[in-house]
């Protein structure tokens, strides 16, 4: 560990798509710096490294044995997060791990207790929990403001080519990847959760209808919280030509719409019918996510935030605010609607 608590090393694992977000928020970070990056393919490390100005190494091993290494990015297929990460935390390292957590239960459950025993730090990428409108729809669900929840709806109606699904071998397999739902959908499934809290019920379908893949491409759930609420997710690479996330929440007094981020809707008070529609994020005034169509067009200043947290969260000796079990939350929902749509049966959810 490097001397100065205020100033931490990074190290990827991992040099493909998201690397390049977590290197730009990294930079956007005046405590934090890249050290090095590692890939199984070694020029891919090397090209990464010569663009960014930070050591290429030529295994997991060697990064993590550099003392100016804090805090390890996993970057890696998603099926392989536990095995990089439980690696990364025994050699004392911090940890922040690309959505999702791993693929299944039983692996989320050794990154978390392998973070526990070592003492470091673990967060799971959520990004869209530092976008403003998720911020503001909490602080309304904080004050209350739309009385005792009732309903709530998570869309990711988005298009992936065929192209996509080839573009690198562990895409759209059950073992390193998942679905629609698992890789594109769990962002809302994680905003739903934390808004709407744990999920006692799951009901669902899914389908692989556009895509030569092993997995789905669509897939659709009832679900109910434990609150009493009810709600459905949906999640698709089939919506061509892609659409925007959306997340809506509705209480008995009110209902708030997001899409990408940002709050585009919000009415409160049947009583008064009064409504406000925010017409600037209507018309994408604000901007918004590309991802709806392209894998890589995704806003840095949410992926900084998050990063940003877990710094501040070392220093304070705190949990991050996404940690290990939220993304296990989020994974056991994904996993209750795989094995729903496999029997034709609810499945009930224990819980943490
Ligand atoms: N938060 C987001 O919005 C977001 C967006 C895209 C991807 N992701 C997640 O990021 C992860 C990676 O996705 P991607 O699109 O960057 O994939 P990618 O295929 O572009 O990159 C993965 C890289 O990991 C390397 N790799 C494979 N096994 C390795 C190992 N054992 N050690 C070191 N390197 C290894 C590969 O060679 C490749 O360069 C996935 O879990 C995905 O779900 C998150």
């Amino acid at each position: 560990m490097t001397s100065e608590a205020s100033d931490r090393g990074f190290g990827i694992v991992g040099a493909g798509v998201i690397a390049a977000m977590h290197a730009a928020a990294i930079a956007t970070l005046p405590s934090a710096r890249l050290a090095a990056v590692t890939d199984v393919a070694a020029g891919a490390a090397a090209a990464f490294a010569a663009a960014r100005g930070c050591a290429a190494e030529p295994g997991l091993d060697a990064l993590l044995a550099r003392p100016d290494v804090d805090v390890v990015c996993v970057c890696v297929p998603s099926g392989l997060h536990a095995e990089v990460g439980v690696r990364a935390a025994m050699a004392g390292k911090h940890l922040v791990v690309e959505k999702p957590i791993d693929v299944t239960l039983a692996a989320a459950d050794r990154l978390i207790e392998a973070a526990r025993t070592a003492g470091v730090a673990l967060t799971v990428i959520s990004q869209h929990r530092f976008d403003p409108g998720l911020i503001e729809l909490k602080r309304l669900l904080g004050d209350g403001a739309l009385g005792r929840l009732v309903l709530a709806e998570a869309s990711t109606k988005w298009y992936r080519t065929q192209a996509y699904y080839d573009s690198a071998e562990w895409r759209g397999t059950w073992a390193m990847d998942g679905g629609s739902l698992m890789n594109q959908g769990i962002h809302y499934v994680d905003l739903l959760r934390w808004c709407m809290g744990p999920v006692t019920e799951v009901t669902a379908v899914c389908a692989t209808q556009a895509h030569q893949v092993e997995v789905e491409d669509t897939a659709m759930a009832i679900v109910r919280f434990g609150s009493g609420a009810v709600g459905t997710i949906l999640s698709s690479t089939a919506a061509y030509p892609g659409f925007p996330q959306r997340l809506e929440v509705t209480g008995t007094d009110g209902t708030v719409i997001v899409e990408d981020g940002r709050i585009v809707r919000r009415a409160f008070g049947p009583q008064d019918g009064a409504s406000e529609a925010e017409g600037s994020a209507r018309t994408g005034a604000l901007g918004g996510h590309g991802a709806a169509a392209d894998p890589a067009a995704i806003e840095v200043a949410s992926h900084a935030a998050q990063i940003a947290d877990l710094l501040a969260a070392i220093e304070e000796g705190r949990a991050p605010a996404v940690d290990g079990q939220a993304g296990r939350d989020a994974l056991e929902i994904v996993r209750a609607v795989y094995t729903s749509a496999r029997t034709g049966a609810p499945v009930r959810l224990t819980g943490p």
